[in-house]
């Protein structure tokens, strides 16, 4: 780049005009007020987040196994979006070769065993008065020797975090060899693109990086949280008691499933507001620059960039709008893998997010690993973070 001052003073009048024309590199709104980043109108925001907020009933497919009955259950602090105190059970064990192995939970009196899967459901449709005597609650056996709690996640500014090119994060796990000397490396891992059958992404949602696409994760959260089937996870979880046709989530008279309305709510949203009190402060100013000179920020990525407008991801299904195309944000986090001792011994990426179909890797130090994340206890204490991630 341009490294002299006055050269700099000369060329940049001429070029920054045109440069900002070209890419205009701008930073990305943050706030809590339920109003949209500019990717579609507000009225349409809020009627996709009343989507997200919508309770879902037996009549519309909820269940038979569930964990709640509207994303917004688990998704709500501050506003719809945030995260919550909801966490959830996963649970597996080990195989005589010392392999991780999903889960198997034995319902309906042991007469059907539920595979295939780390997640364990907390809740279920029956009994109830047209099926009495079905007994289908998951309950964990002693056998599932590996059991951890999961937080439910900040999904605000989401839609961001989708629009960072594979690259980008590739070149940080470079960039984190090169400055630890090789000490700190995250780990990308390339995951399936459910609605592009074939293509893959750099994962970096969920806290294993299990899906690159919001529409992937709103169509797996759709069935294993809520058992509602739809066009990218078709097949329920056990259809013991189940009453409604497959899929359940129909298409309305425009065209989009609630699917489709869930990714596009999330996209829209704008990033977490940084607590601009607290980090005027002199020791959240001292804490900041503590934070870049002790390395957490290597790990703790503050600020990245997205991908310019028209570009395609997630297999080419996805076109990055002009909202979110080459905009500034503070995730404080690389959306790698890491090994920081807290692993909770679960592998993901998962056949209960690519069907049921087996995708499992096997890869022992992947299930001690997390991606790092930025933290509401990272603002507070030391006043750093203005986040799109939780
Ligand atoms: C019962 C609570 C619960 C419900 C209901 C729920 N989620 Fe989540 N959500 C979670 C938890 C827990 C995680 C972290 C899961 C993990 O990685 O193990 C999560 C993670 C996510 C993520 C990844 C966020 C990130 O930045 O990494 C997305 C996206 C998401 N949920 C969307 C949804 C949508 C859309 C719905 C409604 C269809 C929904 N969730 C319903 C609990 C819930
Ligand atoms: C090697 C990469 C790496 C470095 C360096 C690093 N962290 Fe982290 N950090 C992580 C990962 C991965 C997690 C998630 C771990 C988990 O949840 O078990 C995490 C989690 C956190 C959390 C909790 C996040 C939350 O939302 O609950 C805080 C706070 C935190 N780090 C602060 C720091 C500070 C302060 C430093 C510097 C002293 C630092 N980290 C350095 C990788 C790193």
């Amino acid at each position: 780049m341009i490294r002299h001052p006055m050269r700099a003073v000369v060329v940049a009048a001429g070029l920054t005009a045109a440069i900002a024309a070209l890419s205009p590199l701008s930073e990305a709104p943050a706030g809590f007020d339920n109003l949209s980043n500019g990717m579609v109108n507000d009225s349409t925001h809020q009627a996709d987040q009343g989507k997200f907020d919508e309770v879902e009933a037996i009549s519309d497919g909820l269940g038979p196994l569930y964990n709640a009955q509207s994303c917004r259950e688990c998704h709500q602090n501050p506003v719809s979006g945030g995260p919550s105190q909801i966490t959830e059970l996963r649970v597996g064990h080990r195989g005589p070769d010392g392999r991780f192995r999903n889960a198997d939970i034995p319902i309906a009196r042991g007469r059907v065993v539920i595979s295939g899967r780390t997640l364990v459901n907390d809740r279920a449709i029956c009994p109830n008065a047209a099926f009495p005597d079905s007994e289908i609650q998951e309950r964990v056996p002693d056998t599932e020797t590996i059991r951890t709690r999961r937080a439910s996640l900040n999904l605000l500014g989401d839609g961001l975090v989708e629009a960072v090119g594979d690259e980008t994060l590739l070149d940080i796990a470079r960039e984190q060899r090169r400055t630890s000397h090789g000490q700190i490396h995250g780990q990308a891992l390339r995951v399936p693109i459910v609605e592009a059958p074939g293509s893959t992404g750099v994962g970096r949602f969920g806290w294993k990086d299990q899906h690159a696409s919001l529409l992937s994760f709103s169509g797996d959260a759709y069935l294993n949280e809520m058992g509602i089937t739809n066009r990218l996870f078709p097949d329920e979880i056990t259809t013991i008691c189940n009453t409604v046709a497959e899929p359940n989530d129909k298409p309305d008279s425009t065209g989009l499933a609630d699917v489709d309305r869930f990714a596009r709510f999330m996209r829209a949203t704008k990033a977490p507001a940084r607590d601009t009190l607290l980090a005027k402060t002199p020791k959240a100013m001292t804490g900041s620059a503590l934070f870049d000179k002790i390395g957490c920020a290597t790990c703790h990525v503050r600020t990245l960039t997205t991908a310019a407008a028209g570009t395609t991801i997630n297999g080419g299904t996805f076109t990055i709008p002009p909202a979110l195309g080459q905009k500034s944000f503070h995730p404080f986090g690389d959306f790698l893998l890491h090994n920081v001792g807290t692993g909770d011994g679960i592998v993901m990426a998962m056949p209960e997010h690519y069907g049921r179909k087996v995708y499992q890797i096997v890869w022992k130090a992947f299930s001690t690993v997390w991606p790092a994340r930025r933290t509401r206890y990272a603002r507070r204490r030391y006043g750093v973070s203005a986040c799109a991630h939780d």
